[in-house]
């Protein structure tokens, strides 16, 4: 097989970050060196309280580093002022959370489009955007709707759409079937996968083996340290047994 090199979208270098917890310091990521690759779908695993949120929201630039590099599309995003970070982030990420957390005030149609509003783009290309993706992911009689008329799995769905509505190089997501039913969950997770065989870059962060068997690369964190990977290669439905094995027996030998 003919072997590829991938790009390196996100690069850390002796990554940490601490909380001040009452007057005492608290070290949560620990020197983390990482590479996380273009095109792939890179799962993020530990025990909670390990420090995935927390490494997400640095990775991202969801929130500020203690010391060490992120270098994200090339960009040291460390050493942006926050001025700038804000663009930046709009212009490069996207972001789906476990917690859903539209607009409640503002319909499905409205909640995907609020995130381009002054980005300068063409409002008859957005309009049509939206449209394609609601009919897409099976939302298009939502349009119209509040997020307090939609199931929980619909509402994070339209939060996807909300994230990539502005083309993100990268879609993080916090536990994003961490709040819905596995039959909801299982139909958000069908959304990643399929944006990432469009060549999406996904970084999700999940404790859920069902969700963490889309990814291509599974990363183990413990204790603020990246503790081990898994390649698992792209997602095919029919190889969902093994994929779970192989990745239950990684998370076994850790002490899952
Ligand atoms: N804003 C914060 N202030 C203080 N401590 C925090 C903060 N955010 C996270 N922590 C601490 O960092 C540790 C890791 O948290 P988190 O990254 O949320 O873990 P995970 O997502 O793996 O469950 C926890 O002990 C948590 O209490
Ligand atoms: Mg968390």
């Amino acid at each position: 097989m003919e072997k590829r090199e991938k790009n390196s979208i996100i690069r850390t270098e002796v990554l940490c970050k601490s909380f001040l917890v009452d007057g005492e310091v608290n070290n949560i990521i620990k020197n983390v060196d990482l590479d996380i690759y273009e095109g792939d779908f890179t799962v993020i695993m530990g025990s909670s309280g390990s420090g995935k949120s927390t490494l997400l929201y640095s990775l991202s630039g969801m929130d500020q580093v203690t010391t060490g590099k992120v270098i994200l599309d090339g960009a040291d995003i460390t050493r942006m002022s926050e001025r700038k970070m804000a663009g930046f982030r709009k212009e490069k990420i996207g972001f789906v959370f476990q917690g859903i957390n539209l607009i409640p005030n503002l319909n499905v149609y409205e909640n995907i489009l609020s995130p381009t509003y002054k980005t300068g783009r063409n409002k008859k290309e957005i309009e049509k955007e939206i449209e394609d993706m609601l009919a897409r992911f099976d939302m298009l009689n939502q349009k119209k709707k509040f997020p307090t008329q939609l199931s929980g799995g619909q509402r994070q769905r339209v939060a996807i759409c909300r994230a990539l509505i502005n083309h993100p190089k990268i879609l993080f997501a916090d536990e994003p079937t961490g709040a819905l039913n596995s039959s909801q969950g299982q139909h958000v997770l069908d959304v990643f996968s399929e944006i990432h065989k469009d060549g999406q870059s996904v970084v999700m962060v999940t404790h859920d083996l069902k969700a963490a068997c889309r990814g291509t690369r599974i990363l183990f964190l413990r204790d603020g340290r990246i503790d081990g990977e898994l390649q698992l290669g792209e997602y095919h439905k029919e190889e969902e047994k093994e994929r779970e094995e192989r990745l239950y027996h990684f998370l076994q030998e850790r002490g899952w």
